[in-house]
């Protein structure tokens, strides 16, 4: 039977970095705020001339570096992002030019910040099915394109960055399933209310920017995250004790400790770096994944369960036997 396997993780977070000291001189916040609610300490911000397919180039050369892969060995691009440069060619088809992949399928794909969960699993099934042998999965945003910066109830949160893995064909167990979930009736609570076919006066003018409930959305959050963490375990005949590392999706440390407890994880075996970064949508997952790879905490065998959850309302988890 053949797997996909993960044989190489990157990570890029531009190099402009705002402080939440810095933010306190924008709107009317405080860092203890700032900390208390959400954990977060300060976040990157893209420079002008940067776009997503900039930070997504970077994560993706060091994820093949990682796996001692080139683009040309490539049968798949899969780029999670809800910040795409540009209407058309997808950020996917850009990226690809880029790292002389030219040929192999390439898409992106739009969840929010469930972007890069919903690219895992779609790259899943593409290499179970047979014929794509290496793929590379992408989450990449710069979400400060689209952050109302006088919004004090949503400037804090949020921050560019980008995160990617390579997947390749194994006989080896790798990812062990994918739980894929949206409920579309949750539209209002969280979204950029204008793009190219509807408000697109918005877009024009450069208003299109992130509105949130964020109270409403924490607790449908921690519910739904406790659920698909019941859900994924269950599938896999496995026990809360089985799993070595919880890699969450990075949006606030409340929404993250509320799962682990589900888990009866300890905080030391979550692997947290929203302190450092904020929300960057699709590019959290894997931008945490590659932090705890590198600084050698997630050792090859371990059994970690990634989860995220965004606008749509979308939400899904993935097992996987690193
Ligand atoms: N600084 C200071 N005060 C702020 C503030 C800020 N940056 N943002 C909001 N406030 C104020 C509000 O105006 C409100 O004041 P009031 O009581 O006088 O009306 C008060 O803080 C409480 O607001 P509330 O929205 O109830 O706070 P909260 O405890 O729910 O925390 C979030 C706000 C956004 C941190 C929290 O709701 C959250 O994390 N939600 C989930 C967000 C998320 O993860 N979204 C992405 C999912 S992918």
């Amino acid at each position: 039977m053949i797997h996909a396997r993960i044989t190489g993780t990157g990570g890029y977070l531009p190099e402009k970095i705002l402080t939440n000291a810095d933010l306190e001189r924008m709107v009317e916040t405080t860092d203890e705020w700032i900390r208390e609610r959400t954990g977060i300490e300060k976040r990157h911000v893209a420079a002008d001339e940067q776009s997503t397919v900039d930070l997504a180039e970077q994560a993706a050369r060091r994820a093949m570096e990682a796996a001692g892969i080139e683009g040309k060995d490539l049968d798949l691009i899969i780029v999670a992002t809800t910040t795409p440069d540009l209407v058309f060619p997808s950020t996917a088809c850009l990226l690809q030019n880029r790292i002389g992949a030219n040929g192999c399928a390439a898409f992106d794909v739009q969840a929010v910040c469930t972007g890069f969960v919903y690219a895992l699993g779609v790259a899943d099934k593409f290499i179970r099915a047979g014929g794509t042998k290496r793929a590379l999965v992408i989450g990449a945003e710069t979400l400060s394109r689209i952050v109302d910066w006088t919004d004090r109830s949503t400037c804090v949160l949020f921050g560019d960055g980008a995160g990617a893995v390579v997947l390749e064909a194994s006989e080896e167990a790798g990812i062990l399933s994918t739980h894929l979930h949206a409920d579309g009736r949750y539209e209002s609570l969280l979204t950029v209310p204008g793009g190219v076919s509807q408000n697109s006066a918005l877009c024009r003018e450069g208003r299109a920017f992130i509105q949130m409930k964020g109270n409403e959305v924490f607790k449908v959050a921690v519910n739904t995250l406790g659920r698909i963490v019941d859900e994924t375990l269950e599938a896999a005949g496995l026990e809360k004790s089985d799993i070595d590392w919880l890699v969450p999706h990075q949006a606030n440390t409340r929404i993250i400790a509320a799962t682990a407890k589900k888990l009866n994880l300890p905080m030391e075996r979550v692997v947290v770096t929203v302190a450092h970064h904020g929300n960057t949508s699709a590019a959290s997952v894997p931008l945490a994944l590659d932090v705890a790879v590198r600084d050698g905490r997630i050792q090859r065998g371990d059994m970690l369960l990634l989860e995220a959850f965004g606008g749509g309302f979308t939400w899904g988890s993935a097992l996987v036997r690193f």
